[in-house]
Formats: structure tokens, C-alpha cells, sequence
């Protein structure tokens, strides 16, 4: 898809990301907490900071529609994470577009393995995943949470 994009997250991404963690169904989907304006603030200007976790904004013909990244970097391994904000972009084949990109930039990144963990009941997520070649691992807290990895060739 030529009109997909991974961006810098920058304060046009900020704005609309205060809307889509804040959003009931996302926040759900995403096992996020509510968010306030100062908290987000605070996090975003750490993010130069932060060593061990990558963020980048998703625009479509330039519109902000998601966020993607990789978390918990330790070695060559990461937490692979991300979702569509604007539900009205869902089932459109950006997804795939985010797994293939990720994979392409874990490689980048000399990653040899990603993980992430997705509600087992999330059917759209974990077809995804399992499509693009994540195995189911291990229960993980309870029976809701499902972890599955993929190695990074
Ligand atoms: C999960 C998410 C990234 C999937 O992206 P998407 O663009 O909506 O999905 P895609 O159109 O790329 O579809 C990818 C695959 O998911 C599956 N899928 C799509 N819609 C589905 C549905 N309604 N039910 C079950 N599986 C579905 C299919 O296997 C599809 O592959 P296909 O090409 O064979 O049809 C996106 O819907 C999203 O961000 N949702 C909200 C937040 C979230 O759940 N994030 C993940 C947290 S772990």
C-alpha cells in the first residue's frame, strides 16, 4: 500500500493518540489505561530518552491512523506493539502493512526475536499475528492473555 507511511511521532501524532488510548474499544483492545493530558505530556517528552522503546506514527495519504513500535528491547529481542486509532481504517489490510513493516525494521534493528501479547479473544489481532508467522507461546497472568513470538531471520 504506496499511500502508507511509519513517521516520526511528533506532536500531530500526539494529539490524535490522546484520542484513540483514550477511546473505551481501543483501550480495551490494547489492555491501555485512561490517560491525561499531563500524563501523556510527560511521557512524550521522555521519549528521546528512552533507549529501549521505538515508536513510530502510521499516516494513510498523510492522515494520522495509528501508532506502532517496539518495547522492552533487551539484547536482540523486543515487544512488538500497535493498533489502529481511526476504527475506520480496521480490516483494510493496514495491519498486514504494520507486520510486514515491523519485521523489515526489527531486522534493521538487528532484532532475532519478537514478541507480543494479544487477548485471546482479540480474533482480528491474533489471526493477524498468526499470519504473519507468530506462534502462540504461554498463558501468561490468566486465560485472557496470549503471548506469541517470532523469530527474525
Ligand atoms: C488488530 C489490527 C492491527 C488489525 O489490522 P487491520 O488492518 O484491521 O487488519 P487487516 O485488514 O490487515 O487484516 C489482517 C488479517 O486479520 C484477520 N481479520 C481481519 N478482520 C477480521 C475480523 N473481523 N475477524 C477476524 N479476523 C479478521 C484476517 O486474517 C486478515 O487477513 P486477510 O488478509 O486474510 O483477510 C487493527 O484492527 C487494530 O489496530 N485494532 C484495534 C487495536 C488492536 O486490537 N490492536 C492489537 C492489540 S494486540
Amino acid at each position: 500500500m504506496d499511500e502508507l507511511q511509519y513517521t516520526l511521532f511528533d506532536e500531530v501524532m500526539l494529539e490524535h493518540s490522546f484520542k484513540w488510548v483514550n477511546d473505551p474499544e481501543i483501550q480495551s483492545l490494547i489492555q491501555g489505561v485512561p490517560v491525561t493530558r499531563q500524563e501523556q505530556r510527560e511521557w512524550f517528552e521522555k521519549l528521546p530518552t528512552r533507549n529501549n522503546f521505538i515508536i513510530w506514527g502510521i499516516r494513510c495519504k498523510e492522515i494520522p491512523v495509528g501508532a506502532f513500535g517496539i518495547k522492552n528491547i533487551s539484547g536482540d529481542v523486543g515487544e512488538y506493539w500497535g493498533y489502529i486509532g481511526d476504527k475506520a481504517y480496521w480490516g483494510m489490510g493496514i495491519g498486514s502493512w504494520m507486520m510486514k513493516t515491523v519485521i523489515m525494521l526489527a531486522r534493521e534493528k538487528k532484532l532475532k526475536k519478537l514478541y507480543l501479547k494479544v487477548l485471546r479473544n482479540n480474533h482480528r489481532a491474533v489471526n493477524l499475528y498468526l499470519k504473519w508467522g507468530f506462534d502462540i507461546k504461554k498463558n501468561e497472568f490468566n486465560d485472557e492473555l496470549i503471548i506469541m513470538e517470532k523469530k527474525i531471520q
